[in-house]
């Protein structure tokens, strides 16, 4: 079970953002109409999109697999949840959440297709993936494909850090698969843009959650050890739990792997956030440093073209 721990939410740049937000036309027109909204069922449309299954129900949004029936082809739809949208603090979570994922755009990062009012429902639309990785780990996963979400994964989150943007909500249900291998971090909502301003509140999953991001410090640094532990669960089947001074199947980890790999994902997961790498992009640069992350020498890291992402080549 995963649950939310939110601490304060004191910020006044901000606040600053939110006001200016409370204003736009859109939010303007929906705060002013009140209206009853139809409970939202599979099989009902919104606009040009048929509800077809529930995919995901969070804390604060339910996620629908769905028919753009203009486009002909499948959508996912986030649609906050109305009690929790009938006060300004979750407004202000939604368009901050549509806003930070609108400025991103990279290969392993879920691209927003379009969000606004329909029916009085917020609608935040993406392209529909396969399964959350959280899923897929519930079946068996080689090496090599471990491997391979392992880069996409780093390079998502350095890609954010470079954008200063902090996640705090680091996960497998947050990544999003796609055919061919393809993996995308999603659910920003919880995500904030660093302003170099002390950030004094602290929400996110427990079981990923760094130690000092639950005492309401979040950081770079505990993105750094969320993604660790999710690369632990990829490559181990298990995740250390705090105070993080076992580590659960670690022969499972070390099996088939390179010593500089073990290495850097013990770095990651360092209780101690100074020990820690500082951000993402320090974490990727250590990654493209490692040849060969399997001691087979079956798999080999190299450098994109782009310098934001890494890439696995199978040697033959
Ligand atoms: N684009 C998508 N394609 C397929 N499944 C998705 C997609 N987005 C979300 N999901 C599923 O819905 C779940 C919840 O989505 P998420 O954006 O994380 O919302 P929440 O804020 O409710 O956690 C995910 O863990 C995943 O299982
Ligand atoms: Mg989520």
């Amino acid at each position: 079970m995963s649950f939310i721990w939110i601490f304060s939410q004191v910020d006044g740049l901000v606040r600053y953002a939110i006001d200016e937000m409370l204003v736009a036309p859109s939010l303007k027109i929906f705060c002013a109409e009140g209206e009853e909204t139809a409970a939202l069922r599979v099989g009902r449309r919104l606009d040009k999109y048929r509800l077809l299954r529930r995919l995901g129900e969070g804390g604060f949004a339910t996620v629908f697999a769905a028919h753009d029936l203009i486009e002909d082809r499948k959508v996912a739809l986030k649609i906050p949840d109305e009690r929790y949208i009938s006060n300004s603090q979750s407004l202000e979570d939604m368009q901050r959440e549509v806003r930070i994922m609108a400025k991103l755009d990279h290969p392993c990062v879920l691209p927003l297709k379009d969000a606004r009012f329909i029916d009085g429902h917020f609608v935040i639309v993406f392209p529909l993936g396969e399964e959350s990785l959280a899923d897929r780990l519930s079946r068996r996963i080689s090496r090599a494909a471990a491997i391979d979400y392992v880069v996409q994964m780093t390079s998502a989150v350095a890609y954010a850090h470079e954008n200063r943007v902090l996640h705090r909500d680091i996960k497998p249900e947050n990544f999003i698969l796609f055919p061919e291998q393809g993996i995308q971090l999603t659910d920003f909502g919880l995500a904030r843009i660093e302003r170099g301003a002390h950030d004094v509140s602290a929400s996110g999953t427990l079981g990923y959650m760094a130690p000092e991001q639950a005492m309401g410090h979040p950081s770079y640094r505990s993105d750094v050890f969320s993604l660790g532990l999710v690369i632990y669960r990829a490559l181990a089947g298990e995740v250390p739990e705090y105070p993080f001074e076992s580590l659960p199947a670690f022969n499972k980890l070390r099996r088939g792997l390179s010593s500089d790999l073990v290495a850097l994902i013990r770095k990651a997961i360092d209780p101690s956030p100074k020990k820690r790498f500082r951000d993402a992009v320090a974490m990727r640069n250590a990654m493209e440093k490692i040849r060969f992350p399997l001691s087979d020498r079956s798999v080999s890291l190299k450098s994109e073209p782009s310098p934001n992402t890494l890439a696995v080549r199978r040697v033959a």
